[in-house]
């Protein structure tokens, strides 16, 4: 069994063909019959994750348990430790989880049980960039000569931090346009867009990234109406954009704050074009995690 919580150790090779087997799922799904047990422990909420990765598990012929941090012991005291050798001693083969935790280290030393990561805290959420690079490579308008820029709370999204470890994988500059409030740690590293404007004239396409007010800490300060007026994607500026720009956006979307309604039902906005993506990317990495890729 193999975690998929980072990309950090994930060869361009090997995140190469995963990125091939999402495109190619997507595009002939197979169904199969492996037999396994995959417990889902969401302890935060979630719509898109949760539904792709049950019908992945389903489309795989996994044997599925649904847990939260409400209904199991760890709301009892319980430590992640004695958790997670419970479901190993209970043959359970993969671990699922979404949680507020930043900490991908606890998990290290878990050989005997698959840990897919569904989203942790601001740190990660690979299969999202799975389905987000997928989307940008199966594009035919797709130029790599260019940067792919993300906007937005970048600081605080697992999104962003996921594809920041996968897109240069597959040779895919990364460029980044936030307020200052909201760049990323090591934001030398990548090519800064001081505007919208310019994000969207000088990128291969961009991808627009929510407020996450849920792991913004009290003692840091953001200006909202700033975040609004200089950083907001509206009608005003996807207008100008070429009608061949590739917008993303990994959703759930703030209108009115990220984006306004406008832009949110414009023609270049591949939200759903990511999420049919969705299954596919959740196939690949229960796959990948029981050995099977
Ligand atoms: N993009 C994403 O992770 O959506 P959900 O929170 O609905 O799973």
């Amino acid at each position: 069994m193999k975690h998929l919580i980072d990309f950090q150790d994930i060869e361009s090779t090997e995140a190469k063909k995963l990125i091939d087997f999402v495109i190619k799922d997507k595009q002939n799904p197979k169904s199969e019959n492996l037999s396994k047990t995959v417990v889902m422990k969401f302890d935060e909420p979630s719509t898109r994750t949760k539904v792709s990765f049950s019908t992945a598990s389903n489309n795989l012929g996994l044997y599925q348990i649904d847990l939260t941090k409400e209904n199991t012991s760890s709301i009892k005291g319980e430590s992640l430790k004695d958790e997670i050798t419970t479901l190993i001693d209970l043959d359970v083969d993969l671990l699922v989880l979404r949680t507020s935790s930043d900490d991908k280290s606890v998990y290290d030393n878990f050989n005997e049980i698959g840990i897919i990561s569904a989203g942790f805290g601001k740190v990660s959420h690979p299969t999202q960039a799975l389905v987000d690079l997928s989307t940008i490579i199966s594009n035919d308008e797709f130029d790599k000569k260019k940067p792919f820029v993300f906007c937005g709370d970048l600081k605080h999204s697992r999104v962003f931090h996921s594809a920041m470890e996968l897109f240069p994988k597959l040779g895919i500059e990364i460029g980044i346009c936030a307020p200052e409030e909201f760049l990323p740690k090591n934001f030398n590293n990548y090519t800064l867009f001081e505007t919208i404007d310019e994000a969207i004239h000088k990128s291969s396409g961009i991808e627009i990234l929510r407020v996450q007010k849920e792991r913004i800490d009290n003692s840091e300060n953001f200006n909202l109406n700033n975040f609004i007026e200089n950083f907001q994607l509206n009608k005003e500026k996807i207008d100008k954009a070429s009608n061949k720009l590739m917008i993303l956006h990994p959703m759930p979307m703030n209108i009115g704050i990220e984006i306004d309604k406008y832009a949110a039902e414009n023609f270049r906005m591949l939200h759903r074009k990511q999420l049919s993506f969705g299954i596919a990317a959740r196939k690949v990495a229960l796959k990948y995690s029981l050995g099977l890729i």
